[in-house]
């Protein structure tokens, strides 16, 4: 069997071109431009291509979107104070600190400092305690693109052994927690591995539906998963670079492999980062529907 591709950059082309729309409609029916503000601290490359992604996404459909750079040295109250300038900021409906933050600021007090209505990355813990009861909230990014590929794919979550290696706070916590909620694309009986887990391959072999977020490239095996799983690939490695200058990707599964046996998968590069950046547009939508009333 070689296993269907879950194109994150298909599913996300669709889902721009329905964001598209409702940024035109809010604007000819209620003279509403969604706004959205990154704060990037820093001149860290791999951070500088994300922010710039996501500028460049907003532009694309019509968000007025504004990229603010800080030198590395910029210290916390100055940056807690910028955030405080867009929280009032009417206009701004979407603030986005690019994270890592350097080592000297406190990037939970930063993340805490947001207005959880703007709060479009779905990182500030009135958000998260949302999320986890079920509540309207924002959803993180990253689960929030998994959750639409799987969706959107049609592949059934109800019942299904959903493994997730990985328990980073913006990945493996809050899909393991958007997986089992009692809804549609949830009510999956999940299984969260990390570094501490016995027999990691006991747990894998059982998946429906693996999710990988570890970072260490090819991590996966063949031999770990059975066949027909679904596998969601979220690592981004970084393993050479081409003659072009171009990082070389990999993600945490050996994708060769497995593609034989799954059936599907989503690639690297082109699977879960452009749903990252594409839900981030569709929080900010949403943030911006929500300061006007709109939903
Ligand atoms: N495509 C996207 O949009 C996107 C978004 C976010 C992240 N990413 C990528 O996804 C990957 C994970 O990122 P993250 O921020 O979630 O990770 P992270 O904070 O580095 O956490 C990694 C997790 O993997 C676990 N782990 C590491 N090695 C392991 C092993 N050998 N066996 C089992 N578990 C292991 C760690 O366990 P412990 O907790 O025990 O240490 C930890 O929970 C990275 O490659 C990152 O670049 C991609």
């Amino acid at each position: 069997m070689s296993a269907k591709i879950l194109s994150g950059t298909e599913t996300a082309k669709t889902i721009r071109e329905e964001l598209t729309v409702e940024v035109a409609e809010l604007k000819d029916k209620h003279n509403v431009v969604p706004g959205l503000v990154t704060i990037l601290v820093g001149e860290d490359p791999a951070s500088q291509s994300y922010v710039t992604a996501k500028n460049k996404t907003a532009k694309a459909l019509g968000i007025n979107s504004e990229q603010v750079t800080l030198p590395v040295d910029t210290n916390e109250e100055d940056l807690l104070a910028l955030v405080e300038k867009y929280n009032n900021d009417a206009a701004v409906n979407g603030i986005l600190v690019q994270l890592p933050l350097p080592k000297h600021v406190n990037e939970a007090k930063v993340l805490d400092s947001i207005d959880p209505n703007k709060d479009v990355d779905g990182f500030h813990p009135v958000n998260v305690g949302n999320m986890v009861l079920g509540e309207k909230c924002f959803l993180p990014c990253t689960p929030h693109g998994i959750l639409e590929l799987l969706q959107r794919s049609g592949t059934e979550t109800s019942g299904a052994e959903v493994v997730i290696v990985g328990r980073s706070n913006i990945v493996g916590k809050p899909i393991a927690n958007l997986m089992l909620q009692k809804r549609e694309g949830g009510n999956a009986t999940v299984t969260l591995c990390h570094t501490r887990t016995k027999d990691l391959a006991f747990h894998t072999k059982r998946a429906d539906i693996l999710i990988a977020a570890v970072g260490v490239p090819k991590v996966i095996t063949g031999d770990m998963v059975k066949e027909g799983v679904v596998v969601i690939d979220v690592g981004v490695n970084r393993i050479g670079k081409a003659e072009s200058g171009k990082a070389i990707l990999a993600g945490d599964v050996d994708f060769d492999a497995i593609k034989e046996k799954a059936a599907a998968i989503t690639p690297v590069p082109g699977g879960v980062g452009p749903m990252t950046i594409t839900m981030l547009m569709k929080n900010t939508v949403q943030a911006a529907k929500m300061a006007n009333g709109l939903l």
